[in-house]
Protein backbone atom coordinates (compact mmCIF):
# COMPACT_ATOMS: atom_id res chain seq x y z
CA UNK A 1 0.00 0.00 0.00
CA UNK A 2 1.05 3.54 -0.50
CA UNK A 3 2.21 5.67 2.96
CA UNK A 4 -1.75 5.97 2.66
CA UNK A 5 -3.69 8.09 6.39
CA UNK A 6 -6.95 7.78 6.20
CA UNK A 7 -8.18 10.75 8.67
CA UNK A 8 -11.02 9.42 10.86
CA UNK A 9 -11.84 12.64 12.87
CA UNK A 10 -15.28 12.89 13.31
CA UNK A 11 -15.82 15.98 11.96
CA UNK A 12 -13.93 14.75 8.41
CA UNK A 13 -16.35 11.47 8.64
CA UNK A 14 -19.93 13.60 9.37
CA UNK A 15 -18.53 15.93 6.39
CA UNK A 16 -18.09 12.88 4.15
CA UNK A 17 -21.37 11.53 5.06
CA UNK A 18 -23.10 14.35 3.63
CA UNK A 19 -21.34 13.97 0.35
CA UNK A 20 -22.11 10.74 0.04
CA UNK A 21 -26.12 11.30 0.40
CA UNK A 22 -27.41 11.53 -2.51
CA UNK A 23 -30.08 13.96 -2.21
CA UNK A 24 -27.23 16.92 -1.12
CA UNK A 25 -27.90 19.51 -2.78
CA UNK A 26 -24.91 20.57 -5.35
CA UNK A 27 -24.69 24.09 -2.97
CA UNK A 28 -24.39 22.11 -0.07
CA UNK A 29 -21.82 19.96 -1.74
CA UNK A 30 -19.90 22.53 -2.76
CA UNK A 31 -19.16 24.12 0.73
CA UNK A 32 -19.02 20.62 2.41
CA UNK A 33 -16.26 19.35 -0.04
CA UNK A 34 -14.49 22.85 0.84
CA UNK A 35 -14.49 22.50 4.73
CA UNK A 36 -13.27 18.92 4.40
CA UNK A 37 -10.54 19.81 1.89
CA UNK A 38 -9.34 22.54 4.81
CA UNK A 39 -9.32 19.15 7.15
CA UNK A 40 -7.56 16.83 4.89
CA UNK A 41 -4.90 19.54 4.02
CA UNK A 42 -4.05 20.12 7.53
CA UNK A 43 -3.58 16.52 7.89
CA UNK A 44 -0.82 16.36 4.34
CA UNK A 45 0.38 19.38 5.45
CA UNK A 46 1.58 17.77 9.31
CA UNK A 47 5.20 17.85 8.36
CA UNK A 48 5.53 20.73 6.33
CA UNK A 49 9.16 22.80 6.98
CA UNK A 50 9.79 25.53 9.25
CA UNK A 51 12.38 28.14 10.51
CA UNK A 52 12.03 29.27 13.87
CA UNK A 53 11.77 33.10 14.41
CA UNK A 54 12.36 35.38 17.20
CA UNK A 55 9.03 36.94 18.03
CA UNK A 56 8.14 39.21 21.07
CA UNK A 57 5.52 38.59 23.26
CA UNK A 58 3.74 41.73 25.23
CA UNK A 59 6.20 40.60 27.98
CA UNK A 60 9.44 38.78 26.40
CA UNK A 61 10.82 36.85 23.51
CA UNK A 62 9.90 33.54 22.40
CA UNK A 63 10.58 31.30 20.12
CA UNK A 64 8.31 31.00 16.99
CA UNK A 65 7.83 29.57 13.31
CA UNK A 66 7.60 30.41 9.73
CA UNK A 67 7.28 28.07 6.99
CA UNK A 68 10.26 27.10 5.29
CA UNK A 69 9.07 25.86 2.02
CA UNK A 70 7.11 27.60 -0.82
CA UNK A 71 3.71 25.39 -0.89
CA UNK A 72 2.10 24.54 -4.46
CA UNK A 73 -1.45 23.30 -4.95
CA UNK A 74 -2.48 21.34 -7.98
CA UNK A 75 -6.01 20.37 -8.05
CA UNK A 76 -7.12 18.20 -10.93
CA UNK A 77 -9.74 19.39 -12.67
CA UNK A 78 -12.85 19.29 -12.62
CA UNK A 79 -13.74 17.62 -9.32
CA UNK A 80 -10.44 18.93 -7.51
CA UNK A 81 -11.42 23.01 -7.64
CA UNK A 82 -13.59 21.69 -5.12
CA UNK A 83 -10.78 21.39 -2.49
CA UNK A 84 -8.85 24.56 -3.78
CA UNK A 85 -10.52 27.21 -1.42
CA UNK A 86 -10.40 25.07 1.53
CA UNK A 87 -6.75 24.31 1.45
CA UNK A 88 -5.82 28.00 0.32
CA UNK A 89 -7.98 29.03 3.54
CA UNK A 90 -4.92 27.07 5.93
CA UNK A 91 -1.93 28.31 3.34
CA UNK A 92 -3.29 31.23 1.21
CA UNK A 93 0.40 32.28 0.39
CA UNK A 94 0.29 29.09 -1.75
CA UNK A 95 0.77 28.94 -5.37
CA UNK A 96 -1.76 27.15 -7.71
CA UNK A 97 -1.16 25.03 -10.92
CA UNK A 98 -4.27 23.43 -12.71
CA UNK A 99 -4.08 20.04 -14.17
CA UNK A 100 -6.84 19.41 -16.45
CA UNK A 101 -7.54 15.26 -17.20
CA UNK A 102 -10.90 13.62 -17.67
CA UNK A 103 -11.19 10.13 -17.84
CA UNK A 104 -12.23 7.97 -21.27
CA UNK A 105 -15.46 6.76 -20.43
CA UNK A 106 -14.85 3.33 -22.13
CA UNK A 107 -11.06 2.60 -21.52
CA UNK A 108 -10.91 4.78 -17.97
CA UNK A 109 -7.64 5.68 -19.21
CA UNK A 110 -6.66 9.77 -18.55
CA UNK A 111 -6.90 11.92 -21.03
CA UNK A 112 -4.71 15.13 -21.09
CA UNK A 113 -6.28 18.67 -22.05
CA UNK A 114 -4.97 21.18 -19.59
CA UNK A 115 -1.77 22.34 -17.56
CA UNK A 116 -0.37 25.28 -16.24
CA UNK A 117 1.93 25.18 -13.62
CA UNK A 118 4.15 27.62 -11.80
CA UNK A 119 7.71 27.51 -12.03
CA UNK A 120 10.27 25.76 -9.04
CA UNK A 121 7.87 23.17 -8.55
CA UNK A 122 11.92 21.56 -7.54
CA UNK A 123 11.85 23.91 -4.37
CA UNK A 124 8.15 23.54 -3.31
CA UNK A 125 6.05 20.88 -1.50
CA UNK A 126 3.51 19.96 -3.88
CA UNK A 127 -0.12 18.42 -3.01
CA UNK A 128 -1.91 17.42 -5.44
CA UNK A 129 -6.27 17.76 -4.69
CA UNK A 130 -8.56 15.43 -6.50
CA UNK A 131 -11.89 13.57 -4.44
CA UNK A 132 -11.80 10.79 -6.28
CA UNK A 133 -8.84 8.23 -6.16
CA UNK A 134 -10.79 5.52 -8.49
CA UNK A 135 -8.40 3.65 -10.98
CA UNK A 136 -5.59 5.77 -9.64
CA UNK A 137 -4.94 6.56 -13.49
CA UNK A 138 -5.50 10.19 -13.48
CA UNK A 139 -3.35 10.64 -9.88
CA UNK A 140 -0.79 8.65 -11.67
CA UNK A 141 -1.17 10.80 -14.39
CA UNK A 142 -0.83 14.16 -12.65
CA UNK A 143 2.06 12.75 -10.67
CA UNK A 144 4.58 12.17 -14.02
CA UNK A 145 3.94 15.19 -15.33
CA UNK A 146 4.82 16.81 -12.12
CA UNK A 147 7.82 15.16 -11.51
CA UNK A 148 8.99 15.86 -15.17
CA UNK A 149 8.35 19.48 -14.30
CA UNK A 150 10.77 19.52 -11.33
CA UNK A 151 8.28 18.20 -8.36
CA UNK A 152 9.98 16.18 -5.59
CA UNK A 153 8.44 16.50 -2.38
CA UNK A 154 4.37 15.06 -3.36
CA UNK A 155 1.70 14.36 -1.75
CA UNK A 156 -1.95 13.16 -2.69
CA UNK A 157 -5.27 14.80 -1.00
CA UNK A 158 -8.45 12.75 -1.98
CA UNK A 159 -11.92 12.45 -0.21
CA UNK A 160 -12.47 8.55 -1.26
CA UNK A 161 -9.73 6.06 -2.33
CA UNK A 162 -10.46 2.54 -3.99
CA UNK A 163 -7.84 -0.27 -3.02
CA UNK A 164 -7.46 -0.67 -6.52
CA UNK A 165 -6.24 2.32 -7.00
CA UNK A 166 -3.78 2.87 -4.28
CA UNK A 167 -1.91 -0.38 -4.64
CA UNK A 168 -1.20 0.78 -8.01
CA UNK A 169 -0.41 4.52 -7.33
CA UNK A 170 2.02 2.72 -4.22
CA UNK A 171 3.55 0.18 -6.99
CA UNK A 172 4.29 3.46 -9.29
CA UNK A 173 5.04 5.65 -6.88
CA UNK A 174 5.97 4.78 -3.72
CA UNK A 175 7.62 7.87 -2.16
CA UNK A 176 3.90 9.88 -2.27
CA UNK A 177 1.81 9.40 0.62
CA UNK A 178 -1.66 9.82 0.08
CA UNK A 179 -4.27 11.63 2.78
CA UNK A 180 -7.78 10.11 2.30
CA UNK A 181 -11.29 10.32 4.32
CA UNK A 182 -11.82 6.81 3.02
CA UNK A 183 -11.09 3.99 2.16
CA UNK A 184 -13.81 2.13 0.49
CA UNK A 185 -14.66 -1.16 -0.67
CA UNK A 186 -13.74 -1.58 -4.44
CA UNK A 187 -14.25 -0.45 -8.09
CA UNK A 188 -17.55 -1.50 -10.15
CA UNK A 189 -17.30 -2.50 -13.58
CA UNK A 190 -17.37 1.41 -14.58
CA UNK A 191 -14.34 1.93 -12.46
CA UNK A 192 -16.69 3.79 -9.74
CA UNK A 193 -15.74 3.84 -6.57
CA UNK A 194 -18.46 2.30 -4.22
CA UNK A 195 -20.35 2.68 -2.23
CA UNK A 196 -18.33 5.96 -3.29
CA UNK A 197 -20.68 9.23 -3.78
CA UNK A 198 -20.89 9.25 -7.49
CA UNK A 199 -19.48 11.54 -9.90
CA UNK A 200 -17.58 14.41 -7.89
CA UNK A 201 -17.15 16.70 -11.19
CA UNK A 202 -20.51 16.47 -11.52
CA UNK A 203 -21.74 17.03 -7.76
CA UNK A 204 -19.65 19.65 -7.73
CA UNK A 205 -21.13 21.58 -11.04
CA UNK A 206 -24.55 20.97 -11.03
CA UNK A 207 -23.88 18.90 -14.32
CA UNK A 208 -25.42 16.02 -13.65
CA UNK A 209 -28.96 18.25 -14.16
C1 LIG B 1 -12.88 11.93 -11.92
C2 LIG B 1 -12.21 12.33 -10.64
C3 LIG B 1 -10.77 11.96 -10.88
C4 LIG B 1 -10.90 10.72 -11.72
C5 LIG B 1 -10.64 9.52 -10.86
O1 LIG B 1 -12.67 12.88 -12.90
O2 LIG B 1 -12.36 13.68 -10.30
O3 LIG B 1 -10.02 12.97 -11.55
O4 LIG B 1 -12.24 10.69 -12.23
O5 LIG B 1 -10.63 8.37 -11.58
P1 LIG B 1 -9.31 7.50 -11.80
O6 LIG B 1 -8.65 7.37 -10.48
O7 LIG B 1 -9.87 6.20 -12.31
O8 LIG B 1 -8.45 8.19 -12.81
P2 LIG B 1 -13.43 12.80 -14.31
O9 LIG B 1 -12.61 12.03 -15.28
O10 LIG B 1 -14.83 12.33 -14.09
O11 LIG B 1 -13.40 14.30 -14.79
P3 LIG B 1 -14.18 15.56 -14.20
O12 LIG B 1 -13.61 15.85 -12.83
O13 LIG B 1 -13.88 16.63 -15.19
O14 LIG B 1 -15.65 15.22 -14.14
N1 LIG C 1 -14.70 9.53 -10.69
C1 LIG C 1 -15.72 9.94 -9.89
O1 LIG C 1 -16.10 11.11 -9.90
N2 LIG C 1 -16.29 9.01 -9.10
C2 LIG C 1 -15.89 7.74 -9.06
O2 LIG C 1 -16.46 6.95 -8.30
C3 LIG C 1 -14.83 7.35 -9.90
C4 LIG C 1 -14.25 8.27 -10.71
Amino acid sequence: MARLTVVDHPLVQRDLAVLRAADTPHAVFRKTLSEVASFLAYEALRDLRVREVEVRTPLEPAVGHVLAEDVVVVPILRAGLGMLDGTLRLVPEARVGHMGLYRDETTFEPVSYYMRLPAGLDRARVVVLDPMLATGGSVIEAIRRLKAAGADRLTVVSLVAAPEGIERLAAAYPDVPVVTAALDRALDENAYIRPGLGDAGDRVFGTDL
